[in-house]
C-alpha cells in the first residue's frame, strides 16, 4: 500500500490562533502543552478541513483560512478552506460556510476542498477520536449491514468534528458482533485475518501479568471477556479497559470499513491517519508507558496524531515524536523535537518539558537547596538535621540523599 499521512496543518485566524503552523511525523505525534494551550483546537482544525459544515464549533477572523497538506498515493494534496469561506465569523455558534474556497496551491500540489472529497477525487478519510471513550450500554439486535467503503468514508468524514466533541460516539459493540458472526463466511477472508490479528495481540493490550481475553458472544449478543479469570461483559469493564478497547476496535472498524483494496484493509498493512484527543485518558501509569508500543505493534503503519498530559507517555516517545506547544500563544510554529526523554525522571519531565511550576516549592527541592547551602557554609549540625528530615519521606535508595550522607561523613572526617 502507498503512503498516506498528514504532513502539516496551517491555520489563520481560527479560535485562539492568529497563525498556526505545525509539522507532523509520519508515525507518532504527541502534542503536549498546558491546559488551554490549544491542543484540542489543533485537532479540531484538522477535523474542520474534513467537514467545514461543522464550523459553528469555533469562531474565526474574517479572512480565516485553514488546511492540511498530505501525501496520499505518492501525490501531494492540500485540503481545506481558502480565504472568504466563512459567514458570521465572530458570532458564537453562529459561523457557517459560505463557499468552499480552495486553499492556495503550490507547485506539485493539488488543492482540494470538502466538495472534492465528497466526490471522492481521493479516498482520503482520517479517523478522529475524542476524549470521551466510555462504552455506554447499547442493545444490539443482530448483525447489521455495513455500507460500501465510499458510504463509510463519507460517514467518518462527516462526523470528524462531532467525534472530537464527543457528540457522536462510535458503536464498537456493533463492530465486535458483526465480526464475530461473519468471520467464517467465504466473503470475509480479510476480516477473519484481522480478527485473528486482534485476538493474537489481545495479550499485549493490558499491563504485564494481566490475563485478559475475549471469550465469546452469547446468544443474547453480549460480548464476554475474561480478566484475570473473572468473566466480564463489555460494559462491565473498567474505564481504562473501555478506553483502550473502544480506541482499538474503532480503528479496526475504520480500517475495514473505509479502505477499498483487500491488501489495504489488512490491519497490519493499513496506512492512514488516526487523530486522538488525550491518548492517556483513564490509563494507569504503566499503561501510559506502554500505549505507544502497543499501538505500534497492532497498527505498524498508521500515523497517530494525539494530545497528551502524560509524562510517562512522553518518556516512551522516540526522537521526533513530541510536539511542544508554547504555554499560551496566538502565533505558533512548531514541529516534533528530535529530543527524547526516556532517561528523565517524571519530575524532570513535569518541570522542564511540561512547565509544572509547583514542583519548585516541593519540600524535597527546598530541603536539597538548604542542604547544599549547609555544605557550602560547612554547617554540619544543620546538614545532619536536614538529612534526617529528608530520610523521613524519601525512597531508601534515593541517590541524592545517599550522596548527601557521604558528603556529611567526609566533612565530619575532615573535621
Ligand atoms: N474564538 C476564540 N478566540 C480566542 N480564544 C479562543 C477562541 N475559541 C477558543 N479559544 C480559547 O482557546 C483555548 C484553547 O482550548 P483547547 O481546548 O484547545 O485547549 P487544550 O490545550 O486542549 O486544553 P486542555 O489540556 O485543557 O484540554 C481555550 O482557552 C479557549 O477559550
Ligand atoms: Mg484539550
Amino acid at each position: 500500500m502507498k503512503e498516506s499521512y498528514i504532513k502539516n496543518l496551517y491555520v489563520k485566524d481560527v479560535g485562539l490562533f492568529e497563525e498556526l503552523n505545525i509539522k507532523f511525523n509520519k508515525r507518532f505525534n504527541f502534542i503536549i502543552g498546558p491546559n488551554a494551550s490549544g491542543k484540542t483546537s489543533i485537532l479540531k482544525c484538522m477535523a474542520l478541513t474534513m467537514n467545514p459544515r461543522d464550523a459553528k464549533f469555533s469562531r474565526y477572523g474574517e479572512h480565516s483560512e485553514l488546511w492540511i497538506d498530505i501525501i496520499h498515493d505518492e501525490k501531494n494534496f492540500r485540503i481545506g478552506l481558502g480565504k472568504g469561506w466563512v459567514v458570521n465569523p465572530k458570532e458564537y455558534r453562529g459561523a457557517h460556510i459560505k463557499r468552499y474556497n480552495k486553499p492556495p496551491s503550490e507547485k506539485n500540489m493539488i488543492s482540494l476542498t470538502y466538495n472534492d472529497l465528497r466526490q471522492e477525487i481521493i479516498n482520503f478519510c482520517p479517523l478522529f477520536i475524542g476524549a470521551y471513550r466510555r462504552i455506554d450500554y447499547r442493545k444490539i439486535e443482530g448483525v447489521q449491514r455495513e455500507g460500501p467503503p465510499s458510504e463509510q468514508r463519507a460517514k467518518y468524514r462527516e462526523s470528524s468534528v462531532m467525534n472530537l466533541e464527543g457528540i457522536f460516539l462510535p458503536n464498537v459493540k456493533r463492530w465486535i458482533i458483526n465480526r464475530y458472526f461473519s468471520i467464517d463466511m467465504k466473503w470475509s477472508e480479510i476480516e477473519r485475518k484481522n480478527w485473528e490479528w486482534l485476538i493474537d495481540k489481545m495479550t499485549i493490550i493490558p499491563p504485564k501479568d494481566t490475563d485478559f481475553r475475549f471469550i465469546e458472544i452469547k446468544k443474547d449478543l453480549e460480548p464476554l471477556f475474561s480478566l484475570n479469570g473473572v468473566q466480564c461483559y463489555l460494559e462491565e469493564l473498567s474505564a481504562g479497559y473501555q478506553a483502550i478497547l473502544s480506541l482499538i476496535f474503532c480503528v479496526f472498524d475504520w480500517i475495514e470499513g473505509t479502505f477499498k483494496n483487500d491488501e489495504d484493509r489488512l490491519v497490519k498493512n493499513a496506512r492512514g491517519s488516526v487523530i486522538i484527543d488525550e491518548l492517556d485518558i483513564h490509563l494507569h501509569p504503566e499503561w501510559q508507558f506502554n500505549i505507544r508500543d502497543t499501538l505500534e505493534r497492532i497498527f505498524p503503519n498508521l500515523q497517530f496524531i494525539t494530545t497528551t498530559h502524560s509524562p510517562h507517555l512522553i518518556a516512551s516517545a522516540k526522537s521526533n515524536e513530541i510536539i511542544i506547544l508554547p504555554p499560551f500563544s496566538r502565533t505558533v510554529d512548531v514541529m516534533p523535537t528530535s529530543k527524547t526523554y526516556s532517561g528523565w525522571t517524571t519530575d524532570q519531565i513535569l518541570e522542564d518539558i511540561m512547565g509544572v511550576k509547583s514542583l519548585e516549592n516541593k519540600l524535597y527541592n527546598r530541603l536539597l537547596k538548604e542542604a547544599l547551602d549547609c555544605v557550602n557554609k560547612n554547617d554540619l549540625e544543620k546538614l545532619k538535621e536536614i538529612i534526617a528530615e529528608l530520610e523521613k519521606f524519601t525512597h531508601p535508595s534515593d541517590v541524592i540523599v545517599q550522596q548527601l550522607k557521604l558528603k556529611l561523613a567526609s566533612l565530619l572526617a575532615e573535621e
